[in-house]
């Protein structure tokens, strides 16, 4: 049995010397040591051993296998060491090749409107809150004191997904999301940035555009309070000699309503083809918000009173930068968005 052991560990050793790579090793590993290699093989017969012999017998086996372990791991090394080299050569990278340019890109104008209004409105305390785009005819109308038939509801042509799930025809339905989170009913001051849908589609039109909303709920809040902050917020953004004029409008969340004009920028109200030949140019919707819209959404209109106002940004974008076209904010013409990279220096 002794030279039986011997006999395997031989040409376990020789079959080690000759194997050419990492495989072979691992196939002479199963086939010596493996649970069905030749060594468990012979350690199997030993319950036919005298009780002297079978412990030299078993030690002569651990040996061997310790050595041959030893042998195929010593082995191994050499060959994963020689892999290594083998890449290090051929995948040599070299740095002193020209790197390729990164072009750096630029943000959109949309986005750079967006970040000045929110910049402006958190440093006045508001919080930046966003709301689901496929929303409720229930948060976009309902809660907003436009019941179902409502004749106001013929001036947003709306996207149903079914009948109860649309895409929202503007960021107001925010408005009422924010009313009822607050379940502690306290002081409200939000803008909402967002996307908005309705079904139109010409050049002044997009059947997808972006609206900011404002909000403001607490106690003694009046329209000079709305006053004063729609006109930090156009000459922020238009420049410090805009001008408002608030003409009363009809918004059924609010009460009084207005639509709020600005001074023409570019002729500075004189007159000229952008605000065609008024001095003015229409840009936001804005009121007092109605009291049936506190009531709906948990407020006490007999505490509480609040502003709201609501503007497109596609439109302020378009006269803050005197883009032409709305659906150059859409093409993502890179040449177009380009432009703007010097702008925001100022
Ligand atoms: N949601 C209105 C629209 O899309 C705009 C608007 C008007 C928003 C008056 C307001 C508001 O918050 O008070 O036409």
């Amino acid at each position: 049995m002794e030279e039986q052991i011997k006999n395997i560990a031989e040409n376990a050793i020789k079959e080690i010397g000759n194997a050419q790579n990492a495989n072979a090793l691992y196939d002479i590993r199963v086939k010596y040591l493996g649970k069905k290699g030749e060594f468990t093989a012979v350690l199997r017969g030993m319950k036919d051993l005298s009780s002297e012999q079978r412990p030299i017998i078993g030690g002569m086996v651990n040996k061997y296998k310790e050595e041959l372990e030893n042998l195929i791991t010593e082995k191994e090394k050499q060959f994963a060491e020689k892999e290594l080299q083998r890449k290090l050569k051929e995948e040599k990278v070299d740095v002193t090749l020209p790197s390729t340019k990164v072009t750096r890109g630029s943000k959109h104008p949309l986005n750079r409107v967006i970040e000045e209004i929110e910049d402006l409105f958190v440093s006045m305390g508001y919080d930046v809150v966003d709301g689901p785009e496929l929303e409720t005819d229930e948060y976009c109308f309902e809660r907003l004191n436009l019941p179902k038939g409502h004749p106001a509801r013929d001036m947003q042509d709306s996207f149903y997904i079914t009948t109860e799930y649309l895409l929202r025809t503007q960021t107001s339905s925010v408005q009422a999301r924010a009313m009822l989170a607050n379940t502690e009913k306290t002081p409200i001051r939000i803008i909402v940035p967002g996307k908005t849908y309705r079904r139109e589609d010409d050049a002044t039109h997009s059947h997808q555009f972006n609206q900011v909303e404002g909000l403001v709920i607490d106690e003694n809040i009046t329209l000079a309070h709305l006053k004063g902050t729609l006109e930090v917020f156009m000459r922020k953004l238009l420049g410090e000699k805009t001008e408002l004029r608030f003409r009363p409008s009809y918004f059924p969340f609010t009460e009084p309503s207005y639509e709020v004009d600005v001074s023409c920028f570019k002729c500075g109200g004189k007159g000229c083809n952008l605000c065609k030949q008024t001095g003015w140019i229409e840009l936001l919707g804005a009121g007092m918000v109605h009291p049936n819209v506190l009531k709906m959404n948990g407020y006490d209109p007999e505490k509480y009173t609040g502003f709201a106002f609501g503007t497109g940004l596609d439109r302020l974008a378009m006269f803050k930068y005197g883009i032409t076209d709305m659906r150059y904010l859409y093409r993502n013409d890179v040449r177009f968005l380009k432009q703007f990279d010097q702008m925001d220096i100022d």
